[in-house]
């Protein structure tokens, strides 16, 4: 029942995927649609814990979280979100056992075959931050043609965060700058916090205003160090399998309820 809808700024996509779901129907009501985070970036987290719950191997937890992913990604293309990062395989990650690995690289590639079609459909552009070259190779490909195939999409841009450490971007922004450094004229008084930035995996891309966390655990693990300096953060206990388009307009709403300062003083209020 989308004439329900108050809201004139909600955008027209986002009602009929919205309209079968009350919950996220009330939130789209509550949404300042001028006000959008401009970059939203997620640690899905909890798929083995969602599993364990159930009783079914770990790997079952990283399925279901597929269900997630397609439905957040739809809704913040829909929502207008203009750029969503999620966190799906950090550098840390390959100490976990050798099949669990391979699970997810097998579940990534299904997901690129299945997907393309939504990702054209919305004109999302994927991308993709981390040391790619670190992947298997079938996985690589399937990665780079995902890019190749979206890459003259003009709607959200759609990072996935794959082999990436926070601190591993750091280390290459490093090598890759004293790279430059050696090759010419350098002055080290040139290097600013934008000259860094254009050195990292996101260059280009505006840092992330929300980072929203799943499963409950209050840490950052390793994700974008240098770009959440001042990205809201919100936790939620709900496990990533778990997470619906409704808990992704709940994190938008709390998000535009929060003051943002920078360290400065808060001026609006006396
Ligand atoms: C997140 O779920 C997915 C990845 C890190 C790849 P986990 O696999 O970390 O699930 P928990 O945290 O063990 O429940
Ligand atoms: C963070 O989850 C990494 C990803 C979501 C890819 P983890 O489950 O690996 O993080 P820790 O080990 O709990 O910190
Ligand atoms: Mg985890």
């Amino acid at each position: 029942m989308s004439q329900s809808v108050t809201s004139d700024a909600a955008p027209a996509d986002l009602l009929p995927y919205v309209e079968s779901d009350e919950q996220a129907l009330e939130l789209v009501r509550l949404v300042d649609w001028a006000r959008l985070p401009r970059h939203i970036a997620i640690i899905m987290d909890g798929n083995g814990r969602w599993a364990g719950l159930q009783g079914l191997p770990r790997v079952e937890g990283h399925r279901a979280g597929i269900t997630s992913v397609r439905e957040v990604v739809e809704t913040a293309a829909r929502a207008g979100i203009e750029t969503l990062t999620l966190y799906a395989f950090s550098v840390e990650n390959w100490k976990r056992p050798r099949q669990e690995i391979d699970a997810l690289m097998e579940l990534l590639k299904e997901y690129l075959g299945r997907e393309l079609g939504t990702l054209l459909e919305h004109s999302i552009r994927f991308e993709s931050i981390g040391r790619l070259d670190g992947l298997p190779e079938d996985v690589q490909e399937d990665v780079r043609s995902a890019i190749a195939a979206t890459s003259a999409n003009t709607g959200m841009r759609f990072i996935i965060a794959l082999n990436y450490g926070g601190r591993t971007e750091i280390v290459d922004a490093f090598r890759a700058a004293l790279e430059v450094a050696r090759n010419g004229d350098f002055d080290p008084a040139e290097l600013d916090e934008s000259w860094l930035s254009n050195y990292l995996y996101t260059a280009g891309v505006p840092d992330p205003d929300l980072l929203i966390r799943t499963s409950g655990e209050l840490r950052i693990s390793n994700f974008m160090l240098y770009q959440i300096a001042y990205a809201e953060i919100w936790v939620t206990s709900k496990l990533w399998p778990d997470f619906r388009r409704a808990d992704l307009l709940r994190a938008i709403v709390d998000f535009q309820k929060r003051e943002r300062r920078y360290g400065a003083v808060d001026t609006g209020r006396g």
